[in-house]
Order: structure tokens, then C-alpha cells, then sequence
């Protein structure tokens, strides 16, 4: 029986890495312990609570207006610490935050190997995006299995002289998370009721357009832009924006500026009137009534990299709001696009997606590239046969 440890930080590998952590568990090759660093102490609460995955050990670092070296400290003595006292055989990260990158440090400085779950992405800019796309590549090469959700990021890897027994072409875990919680909504009809009344306010008459935007690359003009853009496009009769704010303080910042009077915030305790704004703001929502509001979606406009992949899977045009994106399988496909970080040129491409049925009618039926919700299996068996 293999001892492992399994890290994350951030919402992203929380959703990612649940379905791992709940076949892992059962699995009786494996000793499966779990580490929050907490990088995302509020966002990651309510997906452990959902999962029903409680941590072995919780670092707790979140610190508002965290810089990315106070994360990285945090993560290198809390796991340090684990380390030195844990009979641990492989250390299994995911993706490319901080939390990844400095747990497979620190791995690697205790001479443990490093199993990297979503490997081989790669945007080409090591500033955009931004720490990401250094942080996946430093993890690469530390770790010793690398588990690529497409053939893409495989052929990534083996450009940058990866030894190919080592690459193994899994699917996304993401797309096994959102199976999940899909089957669940659409065969649970209390919880689906549960969400048509939450969000009853969303007008029957007009175009949900879903928004998400964080990237620190993007923090200030960039960003900017792109909100303007999002006013602009809110002023057509036949659409209204709801938009979760991410709660790094520079997103609020600027929403607060560019949105101002345009936008209602949703108050949690006493929902809105019905068709009383075209731009509702509120706190992030969590992961099963965001999939709710995907699937509610006419189109998302993002610069996320999970909800590119989530979206080809639940047939919803996908606008990027990146200079480059990591996830050209999504482009290749049809389903998505880059959409400009300048005003005018965001709303002429989002107008055109909304206004051209051949264009919204192709990218809305585009095959989802990302995996068919095995993944975590494929993984596990690969890790019995290897570690
Ligand atoms: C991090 C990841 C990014 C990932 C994103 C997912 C790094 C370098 N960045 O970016 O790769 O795409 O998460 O969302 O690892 N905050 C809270 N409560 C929370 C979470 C965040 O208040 O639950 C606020 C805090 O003020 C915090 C700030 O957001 O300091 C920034 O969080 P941080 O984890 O540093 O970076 P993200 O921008 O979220
Ligand atoms: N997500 C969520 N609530 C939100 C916004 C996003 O549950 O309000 C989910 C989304 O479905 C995806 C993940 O969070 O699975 C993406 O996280 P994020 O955009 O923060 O990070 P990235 O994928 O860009 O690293």
C-alpha cells in the first residue's frame, strides 16, 4: 500500500482534485492523506463541505492582499513540517498555482516524488498567464508522472524532452468533478428547484451572459477594458450580465470603479427584483450553483482556465478574455475564442457571437476536448502500476 499526500490550495484544484481524493480513499492500494495550504480559505470551504472531504492537515495561509511570496512561504514551512514527520511515497499535485508549484518543491527537497495531475499546458509566454504558466512548467520538472488531460499538452511535454513513459494522456479531472455534480442536478429535483427559486430574478426574456475575471496578468488597464466592454455590451435590450466576483481585492477594486451605478449587487438574504438591473454582481458562487448557471448560460465570457474546459462539455459558446490561452483545444474545437481586452473591439466580437446564428449555433455545438469524466480512474491505475 502507497502512502499518498494529496496538496491544494485554490478553488480550482479543490474541484479538480475531489473526485481523485473520493476514488482514492476507497482505493485499497493507497494510504490517501489530504493538505489544504488554504490559499483560498472562503472559496475553498463550501467544495470541501460539498465533497464531503475533510483535510488531514490545513495550512490556513490565506491572508487578504496575499502576495505571491507570502503564499509561497507559507507552503514550504507548512509542508516542510508535514514531511519531516509523514512516511509519505508520492505527493500528488494539480495544475499550476503556488500551492502547486512550492508543494512539489518542497516534495522534491524531502526526495519524494511528484505525481502532476493536469501537466503540459502550456501558453508559450511565461508572463501570460501569469505565475501560472511558470508554475506548471517548474512543476514538470520535478515530478515524475506526468498526467496530461489531452494529446496537446502530451505532445508539449515531449517537445520540452520528457521521457514519454512517464506522460500518460488522462482526460481533465475537472470534467469528472462536473459529471458529477451535472448527473446530480439534473436528477435531483428539489436541488434543482432549489436553484430555479435562488435565481428566479434572471429575466425569462433575456440572454444570460455569464462573466468570471481574475487574472492577475489582466490586474488594472487590461481588466479594465474588458469591464467597459461588458457595460457596453449590457446595454442591449436583449441580454443581462451576471458576474461573481472573484475576492482578490484588485478585481473588486476595479469593479467597483467601472461598474459603479451600472450594476446591482445581489444581496444573498433577499433576492432582487426581476429585470431591475442588466449587470448583477455577487460574491462567488459555489461549484453546484455555478454549474447551474452555466448550463443556464446563452454565452460565458471568461478568462478562467477551468470554465473553458467545463463549457464545450455543457455545449456554451465560450468568449476568453486573454491575450493567449493554454487551452487551444477549445478554439480548435469551435466551442471558444479570444475575445480582445479593449473596449470596443471586445463588444464588436461579442455582438458578433450574439448577432451571427452561424457562429453562436457552431460554437454551442462543439465536442467537448477535455475527457469523458474517467480521468481520476485512469490516474489511480497508472499510480498503482508505477509508484
Ligand atoms: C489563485 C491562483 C490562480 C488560480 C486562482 C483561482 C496562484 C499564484 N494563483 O489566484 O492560478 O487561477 O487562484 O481562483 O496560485 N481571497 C479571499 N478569499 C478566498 C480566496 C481569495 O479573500 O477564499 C482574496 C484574498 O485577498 C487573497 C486574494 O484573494 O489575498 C488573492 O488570492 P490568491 O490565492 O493569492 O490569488 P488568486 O488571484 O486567487
Ligand atoms: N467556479 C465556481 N464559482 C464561481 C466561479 C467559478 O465554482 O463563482 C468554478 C468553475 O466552475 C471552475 C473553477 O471554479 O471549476 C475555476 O476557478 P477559477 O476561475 O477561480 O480558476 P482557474 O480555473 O482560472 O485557475
Amino acid at each position: 500500500m502507497k502512502n499518498i499526500l494529496v496538496v491544494f490550495g485554490t478553488r480550482p484544484e479543490a474541484i479538480k482534485l475531489a473526485p481523485f481524493v473520493l476514488q482514492a480513499k476507497k482505493d485499497s492500494r493507497f494510504r490517501t492523506k489530504v493538505c489544504s495550504t488554504g490559499q483560498h480559505r472562503e472559496m475553498l470551504k463550501p467544495l470541501l463541505s460539498f465533497f464531503d472531504i475533510t483535510p488531514d492537515y490545513d495550512l490556513d495561509l490565506m491572508r487578504p492582499g496575499q502576495s505571491l511570496t507570502d503564499i509561497s512561504v507559507g507552503v514550504m514551512n507548512g509542508l516542510h513540517e508535514i514531511l519531516s514527520k509523514e512516511p509519505i511515497d508520492a505527493v500528488v499535485v494539480q495544475g499550476d498555482t503556488t500551492s502547486c508549484f512550492v508543494a512539489s518543491l518542497v516534495a522534491f527537497y524531502h526526495k519524494v516524488p511528484v505525481v502532476h495531475v493536469e501537466a503540459g499546458l502550456r501558453s508559450g509566454d511565461i508572463y501570460s498567464p501569469y505565475p501560472e504558466e511558470f508554475n506548471r512548467k517548474a512543476t514538470g520538472l520535478i515530478a515524475s508522472l506526468h498526467f496530461a488531460p489531452t494529446e496537446t499538452a502530451k505532445e508539449n511535454l515531449l517537445r520540452e524532452r520528457y521521457e514519454e513513459k512517464t506522460v500518460f494522456v488522462t482526460g481533465n479531472t475537472g470534467i469528472d468533478a462536473l459529471f458529477t455534480v451535472k448527473k446530480k442536478l439534473s436528477e435531483n429535483g428539489a436541488l434543482k428547484e432549489v436553484h430555479n427559486n435562488k435565481y428566479s430574478f434572471l429575466s425569462p426574456d433575456r440572454k444570460l451572459v455569464l462573466v468570471t475575471i481574475h487574472r492577475r496578468e489582466s490586474f488594472g488597464a487590461p481588466m479594465e477594458e474588458v469591464m467597459k466592454g461588458l457595460v457596453a455590451l449590457s446595454k442591449r435590450a436583449d441580454v443581462e450580465l451576471l458576474i461573481p466576483l472573484h475576492m482578490n481585492p484588485q478585481v473588486r477594486a476595479s469593479a467597483n470603479k467601472i461598474f459603479g451605478p451600472n450594476a446591482t449587487w445581489i444581496d444573498k438574504d433577499s433576492p432582487p427584483e426581476s429585470g431591475k438591473s442588466k449587470i448583477w454582481l455577487c460574491e462567488p458562487v459555489d461549484y453546484v450553483p455555478f454549474v447551474y448557471l452555466m448550463d443556464k448560460s446563452h454565452l460565458i465570457i471568461t478568462d478562467s482556465g477551468g470554465v473553458q474546459e467545463e463549457a464545450p462539455s455543457l455545449g456554451k459558446p465560450i468568449l476568453v478574455a486573454r491575450e493567449k490561452t493554454e487551452r487551444p483545444e477549445a478554439i480548435a474545437a469551435g466551442s471558444s475564442m479570444l475575445i480582445p481586452l479593449e473596449e470596443k473591439a471586445f463588444l464588436k466580437t461579442a455582438q458578433e457571437v450574439l448577432d451571427t446564428p452561424s457562429i453562436y449555433s457552431r460554437m454551442s455545438q462543439a465536442k467537448n476536448p477535455f475527457g469523458d469524466g474517467a480521468a481520476c480512474d485512469r490516474i489511480l491505475n497508472i499510480m498503482a502500476e508505477k509508484l
